[in-house]
């Protein structure tokens, strides 16, 4: 819209200046430079993904912006107004990692404290220009090889990106923070046809797992395929190139486990299928994922395999979870 676009500018502008400033703040400061280095980044790749350093201090951008007190920066969550009326930077002594969208423009920034601290990381508020749920951090810089491998790979954190990127594994994004949503899920999938979850394997990495698959079901097509892949031990995508390389991380890619056989292999672990009471729970556990799937051919094989543990026919389990007729894709 041309009209949304004449409002955001001002604030896009702003948060351009904000990454220029935190750019330039990063290059004079030792700490974060030596914290960037300790976690195997070059500066080649910093400079590629844009990070910066906010400097410690209240109003550290009052440098770069004269106008200060201008709603603006409060609008574009970069500043904050306390009960008082008093303004001060949001972000302070941290590690900024710049969010872009398809068009390169900084929306928002992701500030990581310099060794341990809370929270871990901060990131921008909603704004005009940020809605957390639509984005994939990464996207700009990975979209050429997302393409030319036809496959991407979907991680947690900002970290884990820039640190695949380090080793040369290019295609990669992350959601914000948040589950995988909607939005994210369509984009992915119009982004190649192959698309990997890569999880961290802790309680949150797995509700994400199952969140992931909940909404891939309701957008998947026969000819696509979402696939999900725990990290092993408790190391993260990051922790486990750094330790082990490229070729392995590409390796242990490969077994990642595809959405159908990650659908069946849970409700299995929730249903061991020893009783008759289980196999029939399994249908019925069965039942809103069946719903959600929009894939028919897929549905139908994922439908046969319940149909073959629960010791029914297929005919059964489509009647008992009421699955409505679906059309070609
Ligand atoms: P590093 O410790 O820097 O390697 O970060 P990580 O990405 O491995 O962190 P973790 O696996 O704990 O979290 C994954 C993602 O969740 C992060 O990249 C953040 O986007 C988000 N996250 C983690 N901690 C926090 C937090 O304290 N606050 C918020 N808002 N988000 C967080
Ligand atoms: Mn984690
Ligand atoms: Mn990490
Ligand atoms: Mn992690
Ligand atoms: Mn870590």
């Amino acid at each position: 819209h041309r009209s949304e676009q004449v409002k955001k500018a001002p604030l896009t502008e702003l948060m351009a200046r904000a990454m220029r400033f935190y750019r330039e703040q990063l290059k004079i400061s030792p700490k974060a430079v030596d914290y960037l280095r300790a976690r195997g980044l070059t500066g080649e790749i910093a400079a590629k993904f844009g990070l910066g350093y906010a400097p410690d201090g209240w109003q550290g951008l009052q440098q770069v912006f004269p106008e200060y007190n201008d709603n603006a920066l409060i609008e574009c969550g970069l500043v904050i107004s306390n009960d008082q009326g008093r303004r001060y930077d949001r972000f302070r002594d941290r590690v900024m990692f710049p969010i872009l969208d398809q068009r390169g423009n900084v929306i928002g920034f992701g500030g990581r404290v310099i060794g341990e601290g809370e929270p871990k990381y901060l990131n921008s508020p909603e704004t005009p220009l940020f809605e957390k749920g639509r984005e994939l951090y990464g996207l700009p810089q990975a979209r050429k090889a997302i393409q030319e491998e036809d496959t991407v790979l979907v991680v947690e954190g900002y970290m884990d990106v820039v640190g695949l990127a380090q080793h040369g594994v290019d295609n990669v994004v992350a959601t914000l923070g948040t589950a995988a949503t909607d939005a994210n899920v369509q984009k992915l999938l119009k982004l190649a046809s192959r698309v990997v979850f890569c999880f961290d394997r802790d309680s949150a990495g797995d509700r994400a797992a199952w969140r992931a698959m909940e909404v891939s079901l309701a957008h998947l097509a026969d000819n696509k395929t979402v696939e999900i892949l725990q990290m092993p031990g408790n190391q993260d995508p990051d922790e486990f190139i750094r330790t082990q390389g490229k070729e392995a991380f590409i390796h242990y890619t490969r077994n990642a486990t595809r959405l159908s056989e990650f659908l069946v292999r849970e409700l299995v672990k929730q249903n061991p299928l020893v009783t008759a009471e289980n196999r029939a729970k399994l249908v019925h556990d069965a039942k809103p994922l069946l719903q959600k799937i929009a894939a028919p051919i897929l549905r139908i094989q994922i439908v046969k395999e319940i149909a073959t543990r629960a010791q029914v026919s297929q005919t059964e389990v489509e009647a008992q979870c009421e699955l409505k007729p679906l059309t070609r894709n």
